[in-house]
């Protein structure tokens, strides 16, 4: 993979820990630079120095629209035009449907909704500008099929997967592509406090890792990639296929 996206420049959201964290190492390894953005302003400093000069963090907010023009901003002088985004931050909400707290239901969507709608909305002056590019949103199986006690997070990650549809049908005049990822459980900060790492449905018996998910990120950015747009892009064991039983 080394070498694959050479000359490419992506912003990464909730780049701080977890996936976001590992996009942005596969990132550089694959011959790009990234803007590494996150509330976690100490956490994506410290991926960042990691990485070097290919490397740029930035304080994002993802909810707020002046955070992701400042980011842009600050990126782009840095390390460059951009040519990518993985919008990839994104919050968990508890709560049952019959009783769950409406700000809990709101914060959740503005996060990982209104969140991946004002990065798309960021980054597209300067795709356009770049000639195209490629945008990954990072949705769930969670915007495939229902999880139980999670109404907010499902749906706000169907979402995802229908914005990404409608941004791929409205940005594909301008040469940029966009696909959702649908990762099933995998091993980071995000769960914590969770029963198993391994599904029962799951019909791949080992825990699924970040790398696992960032390595389909990095061939969404890259040019290998070129024929698809509005797709979804499945990692997750095999865990939403169907009732199985170890
Ligand atoms: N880990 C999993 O099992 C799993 C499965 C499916 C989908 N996902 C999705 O992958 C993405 C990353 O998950 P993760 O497991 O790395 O989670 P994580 O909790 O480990 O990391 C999320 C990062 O997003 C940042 N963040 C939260 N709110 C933010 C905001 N308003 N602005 C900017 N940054 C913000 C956090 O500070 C954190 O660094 C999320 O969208 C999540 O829904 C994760």
């Amino acid at each position: 993979m080394s070498g694959v996206l050479a000359g490419q420049v992506v912003l990464i959201s909730g780049a701080a820990q977890g996936l976001g964290e590992s996009h942005a190492r596969f990132v550089v390894a694959a011959g790009g630079r990234v803007v590494l953005g996150d509330i976690d302003g100490e956490g994506v400093r410290r991926v960042a120095k990691d990485l070097g000069e290919a490397a740029v963090a930035v304080d994002l907010d993802v909810t707020e629209p002046d955070s992701w023009a400042a980011a842009v901003r600050t990126g782009e002088a840095a390390v460059g035009g951009l040519t990518g985004l993985v919008a990839n931050a994104g919050i968990f909400g508890h709560g049952d449907t019959a009783t769950v707290d409406l700000e809990v239901f709101r914060q959740v969507h503005r996060v990982n909704v209104d969140g991946v709608l004002l990065g798309i909305q960021a980054v597209v002056p300067s795709l356009v500008r770049a000639g195209g590019g490629s945008i990954v949103t990072i949705s769930s199986v969670a915007g495939l099929i229902g999880i139980e006690n999670h109404p907010s997070y499902v749906s706000s990650k169907f979402a995802v997967r229908g914005l990404t549809k409608a941004a791929a049908l409205d940005l594909g005049r301008h040469h940029i592509r966009v696909n959702s990822v649908h990762p099933g459980r995998i091993v980071t900060p995000f769960i914590d406090g969770l029963d198993s790492a391994v599904l029962p449905n799951q019909v791949i018996r080992e825990p699924g890792q970040p790398a696992d998910v960032s390595e389909l990120v990095v061939f969404l950015l890259s040019p290998a990639s070129r024929f698809s747009t509005g797709s979804e892009f499945v990692v997750d064991g095999g865990r939403q296929l169907g009732e199985f039983r170890p």
